[in-house]
């Protein structure tokens, strides 16, 4: 019954919802093998043994938001907050390309202070000077004009995970403040403005069930995303959810190899939230379907401090050094780290 599922999802790239929940609830051992492998081979198909690096520039852990399960949201008082100048962006970019980084990843909370005209500047000064690298923004929710100034200023790739596929529940982990509607009418607007776009949800949220993860299964199969980032959900102390449990590596690792399959070429990474819960989470993730990481670039001094959960890792490395220890990493399950743009390939 489970493997017939299994076999249509192999097959037709797509289940029922209430199917995608049955596969989570009966999920064995050995249907997550199943669906390793059969990730795997599908991954190798398109991407061979490559992993893709991207450069992490955590640029602001300032934040209007107030996300129940984010350490950096601003009711967090025991927050120490930072936010690197254009000019400390730009060193750590060339820090990266230096290492042989092709695409970096600027990342932090909403701060108002990054407007557009800052935050094109900034663009067309690292395009200026890396212009054979690939610039994604995870700076949050924005107007479409903004996003719209944005890619035209060089921007070519915006992660934004969707964070939860049922409404209900989205009301559950924001304040009220916060909508739904929005998250996802900036997904679109990113679509239709010519962008990668990048969702994506933490696995074991508080008061996840099946029947969400099913919804965020189905979205991901309809909206057909370039990337997706999915890791375990991990408490942080100065938060509401503080003492709600961690996701687990399993059940990231069995969703890892379903997106896999619901959509092949998609860019998976194994996150730092997934090697934070164990300490061969990466490479069971990758080993799972994923074919991303995502080493820290951020100065040294302030990596600590975006604190999105506790005992967050790589926060006392060099970038020289995280990229080293994740190409040994790859390595010791068979993997090569390519240091390319990385861009999706669609045969589909
Ligand atoms: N502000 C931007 C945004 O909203 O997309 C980017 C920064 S936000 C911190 C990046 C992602 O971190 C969120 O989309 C969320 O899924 C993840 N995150 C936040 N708190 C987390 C936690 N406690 N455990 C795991 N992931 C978390
Ligand atoms: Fe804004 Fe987490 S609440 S980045």
């Amino acid at each position: 019954m489970i493997n017939a599922l299994v076999d249509k999802l192999c097959a037709q790239h797509s289940l029922e919802e209430a199917e995608y929940a049955r596969l989570i609830e009966r999920r064995t051992d050995e249907t997550a093998s199943r669906l390793a492998q059969r990730a795997d081979a599908v991954r190798r198909d398109i991407y061979g043994n490559a992993v893709f690096v991207r450069g992490l520039i955590e640029i602001s852990n300032i934040c209007k938001n107030d996300c129940l399960y984010c350490g950096i949201r601003r009711s967090n008082a025991n927050c120490s907050r930072y936010r690197l100048t254009p000019e400390e962006i730009l060193d750590c970019a060339d820090e990266g390309y230096a290492l042989g980084f092709r695409t970096f990843v600027l990342q932090g909370g909403e701060d108002a202070w990054f407007t557009d005209e800052r935050l094109c500047a900034l663009l067309t000064a690292l395009k200026a000077r890396h212009p054979d690298c690939a610039v994604t923004l995870s700076l949050g929710e924005r107007s479409r004009a903004s996003y719209a100034a944005l890619r035209a200023a060089g921007a070519d790739r915006y992660l934004l995970r969707h964070e939860t596929a049922d409404r209900a529940h989205y009301e559950t982990l924001h304040p009220a403040e916060m909508s739904y509607d929005n998250r996802m009418r900036c997904l679109r607007d990113l679509r239709e403005l010519g962008y990668q776009v990048g969702c994506g949800f933490m696995v074991g949220s508080p008061y996840q069930t099946a029947a969400e993860l099913a919804k965020d299964l189905k979205f991901i199969e309809t909206f057909r995303p370039d990337m997706c980032g999915i890791g375990p959900f991990v408490p942080h102390h100065d938060t509401p959810f503080c003492g709600e449990s961690a996701g687990t590596v399993e059940l990231t690792c069995f969703l890892l190899s379903v997106i896999r399959l619901i959509y092949p070429p998609v860019l998976l990474p194994a996150t730092t939230a997934l090697g934070t819960i164990d300490p061969r989470g990466r490479e069971k993730g990758i080993l799972a379907g994923a074919n991303v990481v995502m080493p820290n670039l951020s100065p040294v001094s302030v990596r600590k401090k975006y604190e999105l959960y506790d005992n967050k890792i790589c926060t006392g490395e060099e970038s020289a050094q995280c990229k080293n220890c994740l190409n040994d990493r790859m390595r010791s399950i068979g993997y090569e780290i390519v240091t390319d743009r990385g861009d999706i390939r669609k045969p589909y």
